[in-house]
């Protein structure tokens, strides 16, 4: 590898043996449920309501590759990747209360993703974001100079879309998590998780279907586009976003945002530009297995902005086959390198540019 062709993974996940434990005391969503015959692996149930559902309620199997770090490296290996930039899975500690117990989690985990990135070597590094108590912005300003202070392999948090409490990313609370989060220049990765309550088919079974390829994007961009709406990124205008999944729809929907903002009189003259201007300060993932995503990314925010992901260990091939690749991991190269790009862009997307927004010195 030199810095040239470096491979960096930004959006791939872990749940911590320490959180698969607290998952596994707990009695509604989201938890572990024990195998369904013996011999099987334990699943996860993490969906809102997922345990109710007629098709889902028994979840998805969870075994080594959600939690074992010699997978991580093996998945590494299969897809030629050399750094892996890894965030614990949703929902992070969204639904747990504002108590001391949530942010001794919070510290727990932490340190126990700082010493799984240090299990990488030479040649598959490992790197990773930090999980904050967000039920309490205190605990979670507190747990950002920490991180940024005690622990040097991770370079952002992870954060869902429900803020604090469920009162959104919009909310002006928030504020000073932002300012401490841009003055340590840590990301923030913003990952979806509750969907945008899309009603199931009366008539077929779709499984997560659906779920993940609508709602989880849906989700992502009413998020953010409140958060624009705010004013954030007039306010902390340094702020690094990453977006998961290319940013849901807002490549796609970004002039029909201007539009409607600028001809509202309750917004139109709310931030000092329009809409689309913040969208082109974020990053965005390219986690789109569609060509046509990419391009829409890059024209918006330009190929400088756009990252190579995978979303391990979601998304394995359903079937053994004699290929060790992923499918998943193969339709999203393959919608990188044609997406019409210059090689030179090609190469920024697939490591250059995450070297530069993590702070990663080869
Ligand atoms: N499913 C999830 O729950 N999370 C992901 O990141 C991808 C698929
Ligand atoms: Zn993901």
């Amino acid at each position: 590898m030199t810095r040239d062709n470096v491979i960096v993974d930004v959006h791939t996940h872990i749940y911590l043996p320490e959180y698969l434990d607290m998952l596994r005391e707990r009695s509604q969503v989201p938890r572990i449920l024990p195998p369904l015959q013996e011999g099987q692996d334990e699943r996860l149930v993490i969906l809102p309501d997922e345990d109710k559902g007629v098709t889902t309620k028994h979840g998805r199997p969870v075994g080594p590759a959600y939690y074992d770090v010699r997978e991580k490296l093996a998945f590494m290996e299969q897809h030629d990747i050399d750094i892996s930039v890894v965030s614990l899975a949703n929902p992070w500690l969204d639904f747990l209360p504002d108590t001391k117990e949530t942010a001794h989690c919070a510290r727990r985990l932490n340190e126990a993703m700082e010493t799984y990135c240090q299990q990488g070597n030479a040649k598959r590094q490992l790197f990773g974001m930090a999980t904050l108590p967000l039920s309490s912005i205190d605990a979670s300003i507190a747990e950002v100079e920490y991180v940024a202070t005690h622990l040097p392999h991770l370079r952002g948090v992870i954060m869902g879309t429900a803020g604090c409490q469920g009162r959104g990313l919009d909310d002006p609370a928030l504020l000073p998590l932002y300012e401490v989060l841009a003055r340590h220049q840590l990301v923030i990765f913003l990952h979806p998780h509750y969907g945008v309550n899309l009603p199931s088919s009366n008539h077929h079974n779709n499984g997560h279907a659906v779920a993940l390829a609508l709602g989880f994007p849906f989700e992502t961009t009413y998020a953010v586009t409140q958060l624009i709406l705010a004013g954030v990124l007039d306010k902390v205008p340094n702020l690094k976003i990453l977006l998961a999944h290319a940013g849901g729809t807002l490549p796609f929907l970004a002039g029909r945002l201007d539009s409607c903002v600028a001809h509202d009189p309750a917004v139109a003259n709310r931030l000092q530009h329009p809409p689309s201007h913040y969208l082109k300060m974020l990053y965005y993932d390219a986690v789109i297995y569609h060509s046509t995503g990419v391009k829409a990314a890059a024209d918006l925010a330009g190929t400088d902005r756009l990252l190579f992901g995978t979303d391990h260990p979601f998304f394995p091939p359903l079937e053994k086959s004699k290929s060790s690749r992923w499918m998943s991991v193969d339709s999203n190269l393959e919608a990188i390198r044609h997406a019409g790009l210059d090689q030179e862009k090609v190469t920024d997307i697939m490591g250059r540019n995450a070297l530069k927004l993590f702070g990663i010195i080869q």
